[in-house]
């Protein structure tokens, strides 16, 4: 999958920010909740979040102008450059790693995590992958954090991300609590992926 999104990010076939684009209204709430419920923020107003495969970190951005202390991660280098160029244009802070999200650990990304954000990384992985990347999430998680995760259903789409429902994130998030699984808007994607039925699914670390 990072080969495919390797030359989609050279060649500016990014068809994802569309979609963002087009339901930031619908993430901007999920990430609201996310502040009302948050009692005890420590450092920044709401605490710190990591941005699981942030692209050109559009969502990374959203977040630090909400106000969070952002961390971003996107093994592509391009992307990497983008999501810099966009905190600067922004003038925000935003730290962007580049590093993959199956490997990463507190040392590189920063520990004690209250807020991840994965849109669209998760569901392009294979199953090892998934397995992989729980361990570095849990590892780099606060106690009582949460995760939002934007996924298409799981389906056989060719390069495409193949997508993931409860029982894939279960499998790879042993110890976390699935809160939500809500269907997702679709007005933004592309006329060959609106069948995909993407989900958003919040899960707390128990
Ligand atoms: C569908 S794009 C979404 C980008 C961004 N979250 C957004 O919504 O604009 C998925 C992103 O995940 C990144 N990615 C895929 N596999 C990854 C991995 N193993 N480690 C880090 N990033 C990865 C890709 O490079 C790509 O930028």
């Amino acid at each position: 999958m990072s080969l495919v999104y390797a030359v989609a990010h050279r060649i500016g076939l990014t068809p994802w920010e569309r979609a963002g684009a087009a339901s930031a209204g619908r993430a901007a709430a999920l990430l609201a909740r996310e502040e009302a419920e948050r009692s005890a923020p420590r450092g920044a107003p709401h605490g710190s979040a990591l941005d699981l495969g942030c692209g050109s970190g559009a969502h990374a951005v959203a977040l630090a102008e909400r106000g969070w202390r952002v961390t971003a991660v996107d093994a592509v280098g391009v992307a990497v450059a983008r999501a810099r160029a966009r905190a600067l244009a922004h003038g925000v802070d935003v730290r962007v790693v580049q590093a993959d999200v199956t490997r990463m650990g507190p040392e590189l990304v920063g520990g004690d995590v209250d807020l991840f954000l994965d849109v669209g990384c998760f569901h392009g992985l294979r199953d090892a992958q998934r397995a992989a990347m729980g361990r570095c999430v849990t590892a780099c998680a606060a106690g009582g954090a949460t995760m939002l995760v934007l996924a298409f259903r799981p389906g056989r789409r060719g390069p495409l991300p193949r997508g993931a429902d409860r029982a894939d994130l279960a499998a790879a998030y042993p110890g976390w609590d699935l809160l939500e699984d809500a269907v997702a808007d679709v007005s933004g994607l592309p006329l060959l992926l609106r069948g995909s039925a993407p989900h958003w699914y919040r899960l707390r670390r128990s």
